[in-house]
């Protein structure tokens, strides 16, 4: 199987790090504007390939030429990012010029790969990827807020004393400060939170302080490393794997949304086709609220900055 991965930035190169350990792709086609970091990014991993751990596969930087059999294609290609940017959505203008360039780049070549945004803000480039030519919708996602739905997790979890995975929850609507937590279907081990804390006697959780925190985290660690990139990094290899896989996994992904006029996070089933069914989750009424707000949000950006 052959991967595309299109930008060699700081999360780029951590996917590819994660990715080659993964096992799945013979053929890895970097690709970046940015051509000696390319080089570089790629001679790097492949000398890992001398040791007993590493497959000997080919990774090798390349030109969308190469992406002619690509079976999956992963975006994190970008204007520069910095730590005192107020917001991701500063990033659309010219993030908006790159996923046209690169939306174009690919169709001339093939329109069979899967591709995967994860450049920011991800839910209006998502939408836009969708709007500049007739590559086919369903082959085209964002990671979402899958991120953030392991933040949550971890957030839940750290609050508690407990495993992470051992918290059930997910996050909807927008990549950014418009994520939902969906409190409502929260659970751990099948436990409602009530239900846990009454058997468990752990403090009760904050949920307030929780929801704030889901995006100020990305922010704290921004700001004290530079940039992200391990966690989204193995978020969207997890997210890989399951479409080469065809697991059939519903995850909290981005997607062209039912009224076609923007991108937005909710529970998504996907195959190794693409985008099988987005679903409509039913929410309380305060979720109902943020979700209406997160889309008004992800729109205005559309509007701002994209005009077909
Ligand atoms: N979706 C998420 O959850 C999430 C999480 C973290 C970061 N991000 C986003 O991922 C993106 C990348 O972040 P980073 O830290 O790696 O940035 P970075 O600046 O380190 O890397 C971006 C790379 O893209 C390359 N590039 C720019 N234009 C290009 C083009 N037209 N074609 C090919 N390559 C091009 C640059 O040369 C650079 O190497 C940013 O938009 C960031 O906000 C998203």
């Amino acid at each position: 199987m052959k991967l595309g991965l299109i930008g060699i930035g700081k999360v780029g190169s951590q996917i590819l790090t994660d990715i080659q350990y993964l096992n799945l792709f013979s053929d890895i086609v970097v690709i970046d504007t940015n051509e000696q970091l390319a080089r570089g990014e790629v001679v790097d991993h492949q000398h890992a390939q001398g040791l007993k751990s590493t497959s000997h596969i080919r990774i090798n930087s390349g030109d969308y030429a190469d992406l002619v059999d690509a079976d999956v294609i992963v975006v994190t290609a970008s204007i520069a990012t910095d730590p005192n940017l107020p917001d991701r959505t500063a990033l659309t203008k010219g993030n908006v010029a790159v996923v046209t360039d690169v939306m174009n780049r690919i169709h001339a070549v093939t329109q069979q790969p899967l591709i995967v945004f994860v450049s920011n803000p991800v839910d209006t480039i998502t939408y836009v990827a969708t709007q500049v030519n007739d590559y086919p919708n369903e082959k085209i996602m964002g990671t979402g807020t899958l991120l953030e739905s392991s933040r949550f997790r971890t957030l839940i979890a750290k609050h508690y004393d407990i495993d992470p995975k051992s918290v059930e929850g997910f996050v909807i609507g927008e990549h950014g400060q418009h994520a939902v937590p969906v409190w409502s279907k929260t659970t751990i081990a099948g436990m409602s939170l009530d239900e846990f804390e009454l058997l468990s006697n752990k403090a009760s959780i904050n949920r307030t302080a929780i929801t704030q925190q889901i995006d100020k985290v990305s922010f704290d660690v921004f700001h004290d490393k530079g940039w992200t990139n391990v966690a989204i990094a193995k978020t969207t290899v997890e997210l890989v794997k399951s479409l080469m896989l065809n697991e059939k996994s519903i995850l909290p992904l981005t997607s062209l949304a039912k009224n076609g006029r923007l991108a937005v996070s909710l529970p998504t089933l996907v195959t190794r086709q693409g985008v099988e069914h987005v679903f409509q989750i039913a929410l309380d009424e305060t979720e109902q609220q943020q979700f209406e707000q997160a889309q008004a949000y992800i729109q205005q950006t559309i509007n701002t900055h994209y005009h077909k």
